[in-house]
């Protein structure tokens, strides 16, 4: 930053001589700002040794991506468009299924704009993995609130869930501790189960999210009943986790801080995550819509509207949603959101640095 501060003016100015005396001044000045409210300093001060071990695992995983684009031999050409059917183009679609399928360790991988959100593709893969007298086995309890009608758990009104197109549904409730049942699971599978589901990020859910050795653990258990049943796993908010990205920082500083003040947070400061969603149980209507509002006024985009709760399509419950550009299809950005219900949890997610988080709290903590 201070290099950055300290480059020549483009167009040389009368006199060059300020331009030391300039630097000496941003360092000293830089020494004195203080951009976060004192609680949230103090929080981030307290975790500098977890955002040094995220750093080695942020470099981690940027050299894993970083093989897989190489591996696919991406080039400039990719980024060019293409018309009509696009078969046997420049290849970009190809190359960026690649990149993806060695970087998720698949495989094989299908990305395409055309799926407008997580809801549309699990949509797409069940009603391709279904059919008509199966059963699809959830087993780590509720689904996220959008696959219900998708499932027919909740009345689709006709427009053709897979419960209307006969497709049976069945779920196996979360352990005491909030985790699988593996007992349960041992003996779960049904000759017509076709299909398990496994949600690896809460949704809207009070639980803790489940970790890839579980989910492998979980796997393992369904093929050793039926070999031949399918295993999807909802990896939404899980992308890069157990070599976490640098958001997820951010979420450690909503705990640490929130948890300071009193409400219960899921999960609890400083234990090992295996998603990027930090949930806070604000207890009441007043304070989760204020905490939305708060990130609202905060978001790079639109900060100056104000979220509403409302009817969402999808959502049985009313919903409220901060998000600067995540509903338009930034899902990594800076966002919150929650259901209108007990215990008024609002989930945290995303942002480009923790330190987005970090001055955003402050305007939290002013508004709750
Ligand atoms: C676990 C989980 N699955 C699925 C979804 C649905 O994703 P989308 O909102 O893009 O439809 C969400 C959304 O937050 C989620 O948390």
């Amino acid at each position: 930053m201070l290099v950055l501060s300290c480059a020549r003016p483009v167009y040389p100015t009368l006199s060059l001589s300020p331009s030391r005396p300039k630097c000496t001044a941003i360092r000293s000045s830089l020494s004195n700002v203080h951009p976060f409210v004192p609680e949230v300093a103090k929080a981030a001060d307290s975790l500098s040794s977890e955002f040094r071990g995220v750093d080695n695992l942020v470099a981690c995983n940027s050299s894993r991506v970083l093989k897989a684009f190489q591996n696919a031999r991406v080039g400039s050409h990719h980024f060019a468009g293409c018309t009509g059917y696009g078969l046997d183009e420049a290849g970009g679609r190809e190359a960026l299924d690649q990149a993806f399928a060695e970087i998720v360790g698949a495989e094989s991988a299908i990305v395409r704009s055309q799926f407008f959100s997580g809801t549309h593709a699990i949509t797409c893969a069940l009603f391709a993995f279904l059919r008509p007298g199966d059963e699809l086995l959830a087993v780590a309890g509720a689904p996220y609130d959008t696959l219900e009608e998708v499932i027919g758990k909740r009345d689709s009104h006709g427009l053709g869930s897979l419960k209307d197109f006969g497709v049976m549904y069945r779920e196996l409730p979360l352990a005491e501790d909030g985790g699988l049942d593996w007992d349960v699971l041992t003996s779960a599978l049904r000759p017509y189960t076709k299909c398990a589901l496994i949600q690896r990020s809460c949704g809207y859910s009070w639980r803790r999210s489940l970790s890839v050795e579980e989910i492998g653990r979980a796997i393992k258990i369904i093929k050793m009943q039926n070999p031949n049943c399918l295993v999807m796993v909802d990896n939404c908010y899980g992308e890069f986790v157990e070599s976490i990205e640098p958001p997820m920082v951010g979420t450690f500083l909503v705990a640490e801080v929130m948890a300071s003040k009193g409400y219960k947070v899921q999960p609890l400061p400083r234990v090992p995550r295996s998603d990027t969603v930090q949930a806070v149980q604000l207890g009441s209507r007043e304070l989760l819509l204020a905490f939305c509002e708060a990130v609202q006024r905060s978001s790079p985009v639109g900060s100056f509207t104000k979220p509403v709760a409302g009817t969402t399509p999808g959502y049985a419950s009313e919903v409220i949603f901060a998000d600067g550009t995540f509903i338009d299809g930034s899902t990594s950005e800076l966002s919150c959101d929650g259901p209108l219900r007990e215990p008024y949890a609002v989930f945290c997610q995303g942002g480009t640095h923790w330190t987005q988080w970090g001055l955003v709290l402050g305007d939290v903590l002013k508004s709750l």
